[in-house]
């Protein structure tokens, strides 16, 4: 059983500081029925300078990219609603946490058309640790091949992180820790490889990094992107391409990526045990140079952190 989720003071509501407890909606809002949301998922660490919210910018491009995709007017632009997320952190003095932007439809029309149900935005916060459990970054995790698919392309568009996707994520985890293993690796409708429920993936073979090419299938992440440009500074090898199932388990390394999962090893699929079923060089070496930049432990070249201190000043609260 799941202990209790962690909460904090203050919740962000459409430019006002609400209680926690007080951020409620009406069952009637269409989300609840229709899962007519759209979301991002960001991470503030703690560095020596205080906490640093990770490529913020990039997130708010994509949380507007999601609303623009599900014909949904955010009020807000994307300088204010970072504004809103520094002055979150500050105001529920935290140093660490996952930062929650959610945009949904509210209580309107009570059909399918979305269009007439008002667009309530809200920030939340929540200190939220090795989403894949204790000790996954340091010795990798046992996963499988989903029997569920991802969705067509055409069908729930993978671009948009959107509330209504999800759910096909939920059948895919659910059947995963059923099963035994900590994640699964899902395939798209074509039967190569496209991620994990809620994370990307890396393969290493003969020393390059192979990714699965943006298919429409899967989220094209932002920390996917940033091991890219990591591989790019470490001068290692990068392909994007369609991955065909087998070639997961004749890899010399796997890893998952993602906001929640940072850089995570994998040690075996199905049951078949990935290199020498630990994490492998290239796997921690991509890790550590991540967990450097976004705890301020090397130069931020490539300017991923925003103070939350400085520079993000509210235009609220
Ligand atoms: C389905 C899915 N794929 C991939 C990712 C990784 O994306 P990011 O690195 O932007 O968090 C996420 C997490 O947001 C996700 O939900």
């Amino acid at each position: 059983m799941a202990g209790k989720s962690p909460q904090t003071s203050w919740i962000w509501n459409d430019g006002k500081f609400v209680a926690w407890e007080d951020a409620k909606l009406h069952v009637m809002s269409h989300v609840v029925h229709y899962g007519t949301s759209i979301f991002e998922g960001i991470r503030c660490y703690a560095t020596p300078d205080g906490p640093a919210i990770f490529r913020l910018d990039a997130h708010m491009r994509r949380f507007h990219d999601s609303a623009q995709i599900y014909r949904m007017p955010l009020p807000y632009d994307q300088a204010a609603l970072s504004a809103a997320c520094g002055a979150l952190v500050r105001r529920n003095e935290i140093d660490e946490c996952y930062i929650r932007p959610i945009a949904l439809r509210g209580v309107g029309t009570y059909g399918l058309d979305p269009t007439h149900s008002p667009v309530q935005t809200f920030i939340i916060c929540w200190p939220w640790g090795t989403y894949l459990g204790d000790g996954a970054l340091e010795a990798g995790v046992d996963v499988c091949v989903s029997s569920w698919q991802r969705a067509h392309p055409n069908t729930f568009p993978a671009l948009a992180k959107a509330g209504g996707n999800y759910i096909n994520a939920a059948l895919i985890k659910m059947e995963a820790v059923a099963d035994g293993y900590a994640e699964a690796i899902v395939l798209n409708s074509s039967g190569t490889v496209s991620e994990g429920s809620g994370q990307n993936l890396f393969l290493v073979r003969e020393g390059v990094l192979i990714t699965p090419a943006v298919d429409g299938s899967q989220l094209p992440g932002i920390t996917r992107d940033s091991v890219l440009t990591i591989a790019s500074d470490l001068g290692i090898p990068v392909r994007e391409q369609a991955v065909p199932r087998e070639a997961l388990y004749i890899a010399d390394e796997l890893f998952f990526c993602g906001t929640a999962a940072e850089v995570t090893p994998i040690r075996s699929v199905d049951r078949i045990t990935i290199g020498k079923g630990s994490a492998g060089p290239i796997s921690l070496a991509m890790q550590k140079r991540f967990l450097d930049i976004v705890h301020g432990r090397t130069d931020d070249r490539h300017g991923w952190l925003t103070p939350v201190a400085r520079g993000a000043k509210a235009a609220v609260g």
